[in-house]
């Protein structure tokens, strides 16, 4: 038995797609279940940001989660495959025609994702204030609740509606098959039979 942990939100619908062609059947959760059993496979529908958890944890053998959020948690998984599919970016991101102000003491920083953000801020050795919220990012700087953003840019949508600006990207992201290690000993052939199988997928599209 091999259990996946799957991701709700973003790119779930991407990634069940991928496994509904990889496994030729038509791929759904219903009913508000959260376990789907096929075949030798259990699949687990579960946020984005515990995927990594799940895998770390032995919980599930594999999963399909963001760069973005790998980063972020910064658990001990293999990353097995990256999958082409929810590309977004991590951005530095302030007001349209205005610069943000590094001679401050200190730049305050809305953002979901806190560590990327202080990793990002350490390494120049530029002084923050790091504000974690959990949505709405955008709004921080045009009430002066922040100087700037690190958030996930898609279309870029978002960020132009409300008259900000991209300043730099942090990273781009995009969906990876990662794995526990010590499921991926164990169960090796398993897995690696998923990787291929994914990784023909990929490389078709
Ligand atoms: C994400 C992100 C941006 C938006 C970017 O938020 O934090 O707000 O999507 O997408 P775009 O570039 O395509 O406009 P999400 O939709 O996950 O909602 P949230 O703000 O509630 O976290």
């Amino acid at each position: 038995m091999i259990t996946i942990a799957l991701p709700k939100g973003r790119i779930a619908d991407d990634v069940l797609d991928l496994f509904a062609r990889m496994f030729d059947c038509n791929f759904a959760f219903v009913n508000r279940k959260l376990i789907l059993q096929y075949d030798n496979f259990r699949f687990l529908l579960v946020r984005s940001q515990d995927v990594p958890i799940y895998v770390s944890y032995q919980a599930a053998d594999l999963g399909v989660v963001g760069l973005d959020v790998l980063e972020e948690t910064g658990v001990d998984i293999v990353r097995l495959l990256d999958l082409k599919i929810g590309q977004c970016r991590v951005v530095l991101g302030s007001k349209m025609n205005e610069n943000i102000n590094y001679d401050k003491p200190q730049i305050k920083i809305a953002t979901k994702m806190p560590n990327i953000t202080r990793n990002f801020f350490s390494k120049r050795a530029i002084a923050t204030d790091i504000i974690k919220l959990y949505g709405s990012i955008e709004l921080a700087p045009l009430v002066g609740l922040s100087d700037a953003i690190v958030d996930i840019v898609e279309t870029g949508n978002t960020m132009k509606e409300n008259s900000l600006k991209v300043d730099e990207v942090i990273l781009e992201s995009s969906a990876y098959l990662i794995a526990n290690r010590n499921s991926f000993y164990s169960k090796k052939c398993d897995i690696l039979d998923i990787y291929n199988k994914l990784k023909i997928l990929v490389d078709t599209n």
